[in-house]
């Protein structure tokens, strides 16, 4: 029997190192620095702008492989490993990046293993065409059971990118889809086997993580819990409001919030910068939210009524799913109004447009120690 979600208990771990201190008037809320299991760097001269965004906030990131060139092949995803960790490092020594290996087609088991002895911990699958960068993406799942299997064995992750992109799908289903068509199949074939749905965006997702194991866990972010799809409209269309998967319905954006307090949803940005031109002539899909990522999430959360579990989602949840011991750095934030930039630089000549640039925040991000 389906659970309903509406009535679920509250099943969190809070972080015991998370304080709200409210002093004349002021509030602040210092706890662990966090994790962001999702987010896009890009390449070469952007990763000097990019990763520092991410850096500054964050203890660690999961740096996604869908580059120009997608990162499909072992020798690759180390070298963009090191060298984003480096551009990290000129911000704070203590960053660390994660780069999951891009799955395609071609990719055999013994390519995996080779994977793993070289520390790869985790695998993104990305379906053929389903987002940027995603041309050599996987054309058929079934494909890639010989290497699931191995990944099985190995305890490594799965994060997937869940939407098909069967031209047959309403656009604003290809999450649901994409779950009961490919996920619960591969949950099934392969139970042992870790999985993280990257961005959740719609109840189906949200319903399915926690009727799972715990070996399956899921990532939020900001856009998915602060916009619906009315959002993507209103006022004409708007363009750095449209992401992959889309975002969807006002009830889906409900269960997604709800989400927050279910311990197997963490944090993951999703940030996806792209340049301002790019967004308004090739229609790339992207929220770029790295910039005030903390800030976002504090906004959301206090509307929310769920403050109080942000450093649980944004710093506890992801590494424990992943095995990792959080930082042992604090971040401040303050409550304080600030609107967000209209732009921010993502590369020499390029600049992005921040998610909900010209809005104003109730949280500012003040420093790591
Ligand atoms: C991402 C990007 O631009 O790389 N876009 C997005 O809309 N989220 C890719 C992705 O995560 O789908
Ligand atoms: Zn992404």
């Amino acid at each position: 029997m389906q659970k309903n979600i509406v009535s679920l208990k509250i099943e969190e771990i809070k972080g015991d190192s998370m304080d709200i201190i409210e002093k004349d008037g002021h509030m602040t809320l210092r706890m662990k620095s966090g994790f962001d299991a999702h987010a896009h760097f890009r390449e070469l001269d952007q990763l000097f702008f990019t990763v520092p965004y991410s850096a500054r906030q964050f203890a660690c990131a999961v740096a996604m492989p869908n580059t120009f060139e997608p990162l499909t092949c072992v020798r690759v995803v180390i070298l963009y490993q090191r060298s984003a960790e480096k551009y990290g490092q000129e911000n704070d020594q203590s960053f660390r990046v994660i780069v999951p290996i891009y799955l395609t087609d071609e990719i055999t088991p013994m390519i995996m293993r080779t994977a793993h002895a070289a520390g790869i911990c985790v695998a993104k699958l990305y379906p053929m065409g389903a987002t940027t960068q995603s041309h050599k993406g996987v054309t058929a799942i079934e494909k890639l059971f010989p290497v699931l299997s191995v990944m099985q064995d190995l305890d490594m992750i799965l994060s997937v990118h869940c939407e098909v992109t069967d031209a047959n799908v309403d656009f604003f289903d290809r999450e649901r889809v994409f779950i009961h068509r490919h996920l619960s199949v591969i949950a099934q074939k392969f139970p042992s086997l870790r999985i993280i749905i990257e961005h959740v965006s719609t109840k189906d997702a949200v319903q399915f993580v926690m009727d799972a194991s715990d070996r399956i866990a899921a990532t939020i972010t900001p856009q998915h819990i602060m916009l619906n799809r009315n959002h993507l409209f209103m006022g004409g269309l708007q363009p750095h409001n449209f992401c992959f998967p889309i975002i969807n319905s006002a009830e889906d954006q409900m269960m997604v919030s709800r989400a927050i307090f279910h311990r197997r949803f963490f944090l993951g940005t999703d940030s996806a910068p792209h340049g301002k031109y790019q967004k308004y002539y090739d229609g790339k899909g992207g929220c770029f939210t790295s910039p005030y990522a903390l800030e976002l999430y504090a906004h959301a959360f206090e509307k929310l009524g769920a403050l109080e579990i942000l450093e649980d989602f944004s710093a506890i949840r992801g590494p424990d799913f992943y095995g990792f011991a959080p930082s042992e750095n604090m971040v401040q934030l303050t409550r304080a109004e600030g609107i967000i930039a209209q732009e921010r630089a993502i590369g020499a000549h390029t600049m992005a447009v921040p998610f909900l640039s010209g809005h104003m925040l109730n949280w500012r991000y003040d420093a790591a120690s």
